[in-house]
């Protein structure tokens, strides 16, 4: 299954099993975004999470991943996290910007994706932060094509950052291959100056840009998990899974699998009809 250049490349069957897990992760996400505002606390956007993903029949990815055994079903990173907060007693206030990472396991198989949600109103600054991370998320899936290298993925992602501001780009984390684990070779830095491995029919990545109003520069909290940026400046997290299928990019954590940002964005979209 891995070949030459280390991707694992997926069969259709399996594409079609991702995507039942990228479903679930959108649908969870989805909840949890409605569930979003001032009061509630990420104790239970966690257990509404865990909920949604349950009843689905899916298993939550994250719930004892690695070492210390993360704790719960989603990441909540609010404000100046960038991401792994673990949820807990945490109020989100008005004006707070929350981004939740979700991770799914249908049949054996990944998804994986994040969004950054603003609690209430938020800051303007707070809201372009948000804006330029999703675009950047989506200026790397349109830079994927048939024997690409996933190094192009980073160079899209970061050229566009950098076309809005002098935001921070996180290097200490990147995107990563997907599949039967969550974290597979290869990584899928934000950032340009790498080649990678080429990408194929069946290629399946996370790509998740995280960026920071201030540098990029991070630190892990004493719960050992909670990434957070050093100078104190706020961070958002957007992340996909795709599927690099014969017809174009399949968004597999995308409720619509991407068929109408793609088309904005001019990239033919992978998925079913
Ligand atoms: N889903 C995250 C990522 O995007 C990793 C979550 S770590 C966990 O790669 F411990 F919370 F599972
Ligand atoms: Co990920």
């Amino acid at each position: 299954m891995f070949g030459a250049n280390r991707l694992q490349l997926k069969s259709p069957d399996e594409l079609e099993v991702m995507r039942r897990a990228g479903l679930v992760v959108a649908r969870t996400l989805a909840a949890v975004e409605d569930a979003v505002r001032p009061g509630i606390t990420t104790g239970e956007l966690n257990d509404l999470a865990e909920d949604a993903i349950l009843s689905s029949g899916a298993i939550p990815s994250f719930l004892g991943y690695s070492e210390p055994p993360y704790p719960a079903s989603i990441c909540t990173s609010v404000n100046d996290e960038v991401v792994h907060g673990i949820p807990g007693d945490r109020v989100l206030a008005e004006g707070d910007i929350v981004s939740v990472d979700c991770g799914a396991i249908v049949d054996g198989w990944h998804g994986d994706a994040a969004v950054t949600i603003a609690v209430g109103e938020t800051s303007p600054e707070a809201s372009e932060l948000m804006r330029v991370t999703r675009e950047a998320l989506w200026a790397g899936l349109a830079a994927v094509r048939f024997g690409g290298r996933v190094g192009d993925i980073g160079a899209a992602v970061e050229a566009h950052v950098r076309s809005q501001g002098a935001y921070g780009v996180v290097e200490d984390y990147t995107g990563h291959g997907i599949g039967t684990e969550m974290h597979m070779p290869p990584e899928v830095p934000n950032l340009g100056g790498t080649r990678g491995p080429r990408m194929r029919h069946g290629t399946t990545l996370a790509v998740e840009p995280m960026v920071t109003t201030g540098d990029q520069a991070t630190t892990v909290r004493p719960d050992e998990w909670t990434v957070a940026t050093r100078d104190g400046g706020w961070a958002a997290h957007h992340e996909h899974t795709f599927a690099l299928t014969e017809r174009g990019v399949w968004v597999l954590t995308a409720l619509d699998g991407g068929a109408a940002e793609l088309e904005r964005l001019g990239v033919p979209y992978g998925g079913p009809d």
